[in-house]
């Protein structure tokens, strides 16, 4: 992992995150790009990977959606070419995401790569999430402004851009620079050589898309069926007229559905579902079974987690029960909890082997977890 220099993590999430866009020169010192342009267009040409390719060319704005089969043909004018999701296929990419480890992984999405052409970019836009771009190789000027009310465009149907804005920040970016963009705040890039980019980007569920998953997964569990109840009902001289209490007793039945044990199960599912589910079952291998990763791990193998899994668990509160619970591409796992530290630690490592090998209670439930993990695919031996 490459740490992050000239850079207060403390000062920056209480003054900027969230709120004010950052500058940060040469937040990494000697910037090693993770992944190349040949290997980019690569990942582009994949059926189950998210790729663009924005161009302007012949003063028209041009948006073709990827799989490619030659993406050089495309490259005509000024052009982006844009891959979403680059952590979960390329290791590097994944360790450049963990020095913004001060940052929970459930609020991160995935690393968006860009390689653009002299003069390209594309254009002025406004997101609604947060984002860390990082120089790669190659200089672009970045120009960052305030939130305010923008006439949108969209000179291609699947293009949204701004008209102009003014400028707070207006700088020349070298490999290394960092630049953050709070939500809602405009920019534009335009390339200054061939240069590759590097966005860390975040999630931010609104409640109309929690409802709607909350909705589908107590459907399939077959949870909060039970229906209103009134048995001492409010008698009334219109019949048409629905009591305060009646509103107040329909708000309380909502609300115990975000109290009830179900709720943080679908929650812990809700948001990891994108931490992790670029595996594709046919590609792990399924040798693997509870007696050879003992034997692994008393060997002192080394385990390591695979690209883009990012595990979340929820803060420890006094109510837990006996299980210590984490998720991970939206599945969940659960181990007793006295294990729990020894699976914290196993969590937060990219690299992991068992020190501790005597405590035969630890071992076997921790060596019941990683056969699971491991046939999962999120983490492989290193052998
Ligand atoms: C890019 O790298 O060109 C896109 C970054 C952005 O969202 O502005
Ligand atoms: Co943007």
């Amino acid at each position: 992992m490459q740490p992050l220099h000239h850079f207060d993590v403390q000062d920056f999430l209480k003054h900027y995150w969230q709120q004010r866009p950052l500058y940060i020169k040469q937040g990494f010192s000697h910037f090693v790009d993770p992944i190349d342009e040949n290997e980019l267009a690569g990942l582009a040409l994949e059926e189950n990977i998210d790729s663009r390719l924005i161009s302007f060319h012949r003063n028209r704005w041009q948006v073709t959606q990827g799989p490619f089969t030659d993406v050089n043909a495309l490259c005509k004018g000024k052009w982006s070419l844009l891959v979403q999701g680059v952590d979960q296929h390329c290791p590097p990419a994944d360790a450049l995401m963990q020095a913004f480890n001060f940052l929970p992984n459930w609020r991160m999405t995935d690393l968006l790569v860009s390689f653009s052409s002299p003069g390209a970019g594309v254009g002025a836009h406004i997101d609604q999430y947060d984002v860390f771009i990082i120089q790669g190789k190659g200089s672009r000027r970045w120009q960052v402004g305030l939130p305010g009310d923008y006439c949108e465009q969209r000179p291609h149907p699947n293009l949204k851009q701004i008209s102009a804005f003014e400028a707070v920040i207006d700088v020349e970016m070298h490999s290394g620079d960092i630049l953050y963009i709070p939500p809602h705040h405009p920019h534009n890039g335009i390339a200054s050589a061939f240069c590759m980019n590097y966005s860390v980007g975040f999630r931010a569920p609104n409640p109309q898309e929690m409802l709607a998953s909350l909705a589908d997964y107590a459907a399939e569990k077959h949870i909060f069926t039970e229906r209103y109840r009134d048995v001492q009902i409010a008698s009334r001289s219109r019949a048409a007229e629905i009591k305060l209490q009646e509103i107040q007793a329909i708000r309380r039945s909502l609300e115990d559905v975000l109290y009830s044990p179900h709720f943080p199960q679908w929650l812990g599912k809700f948001l990891s579902e994108s931490n992790g589910l670029a595996i594709e079952p046919e590609l792990v291998d399924g040798s693997y079974n509870e007696s050879n990763i003992r034997e692994m791990l008393l060997d002192d193998v080394v385990f390591i987690r695979e690209a883009g899994v990012r595990p979340i668990f929820f803060e420890e509160q006094d109510t837990d029960l006996n299980e210590f619970n984490f998720y991970i591409g939206g599945q969940g796992f659960s181990v007793p909890r006295a294990s729990q530290t020894l699976v914290k630690n196993f969590l937060n490592q990219q690299e992991f082997h068992l020190e501790n090998k005597n405590d035969q209670q630890n071992c076997l439930f921790f060596t019941q977890l990683l056969t699971k993990l491991v046939s999962a695919g999120y983490w492989y031996p290193a052998q």
